[in-house]
């Protein structure tokens, strides 16, 4: 892939990080109620590690966990993405889809719309089979956007096997998203818009 993408959406530009999104990144992140489910906020130092590796995927990859920007004032509100989890996962290898934005921006449907350009990219551009999203079991937010996305739980919850045994967060739950379900989802949207932009008389007689 020649550099890194950018994926547009009706109100979100996901894009590659920039130097001046590292305050509002460390800011989000250093929020107790955004870290909830993590096992603790981050400082500064760890925000902006957080950050470059992000980068640094996307300059390697071209995709990953963008930085995600409201089209409209140009404002960083968190990132959302693709990503190739590190950890040795029961299902790995494996590509998820994930997010994290700052308490302000949470309700307006944003992680929704932008995982779905995500989702797209990674079923077309990148010809993914399947692709997954996991979080600790209380994080029922997030399992409300996995849903959203048309994602299916996995009956049975795994444990995270970055957190130690007895951990609180420890117990996940894993949601998949197969293309083929992703396609017959995606189809009756594709052909809504295609018939919208034809002529109305089309395929019918005249007269
Ligand atoms: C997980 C997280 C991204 C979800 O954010 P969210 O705002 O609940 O999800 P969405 O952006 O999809 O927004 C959906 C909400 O916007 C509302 N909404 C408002 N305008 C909307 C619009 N134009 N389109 C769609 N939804 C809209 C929906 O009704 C829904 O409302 P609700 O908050 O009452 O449920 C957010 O809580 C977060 O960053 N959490 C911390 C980090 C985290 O846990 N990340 C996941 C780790 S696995």
């Amino acid at each position: 892939m020649v550099g890194p993408v950018e994926l547009v959406t009706p109100r979100l530009r996901l894009r590659q990080w920039r130097p001046d999104d590292l305050t509002a990144c460390a800011r989000m992140v250093a929020d107790p109620e955004v870290m909830k489910f993590f096992p603790a906020p981050l400082s500064r130092a760890e925000s902006d590690e957080l950050a470059a590796r992000c980068r640094s995927l996307i300059e390697e990859r071209g995709w990953g966990f963008w930085a995600a920007e409201l089209r409209e004032a140009a404002t960083f509100i968190g990132f959302v993405g693709l990503h190739i989890p590190s950890a040795d996962l029961p299902f790995s290898p494996c590509v998820e889809v994930g997010w994290r934005l700052a308490r302000e921006h949470w309700s307006r449907g944003y992680a929704t719309e932008a995982a779905t350009a995500a989702l797209e990219f990674g079923f077309t551009t990148l010809g993914l089979g399947q692709i997954v999203s996991f979080t600790t079991l209380g994080n029922v937010r997030s399992q409300a956007v996995m849903h959203r996305l048309g994602m299916r739980r996995d009956p049975e919850p795994f444990e995270h096997p970055a957190l130690p045994v007895g951990h609180p967060l420890r117990a996940h739950c894993l949601y998949r998203l197969d293309r083929n379900v992703w396609l017959d989802r995606a189809r009756p949207q594709a052909d809504a818009a295609t018939s919208r932009s034809l002529p109305r008389n089309h395929g019918q007689p005249n007269g």
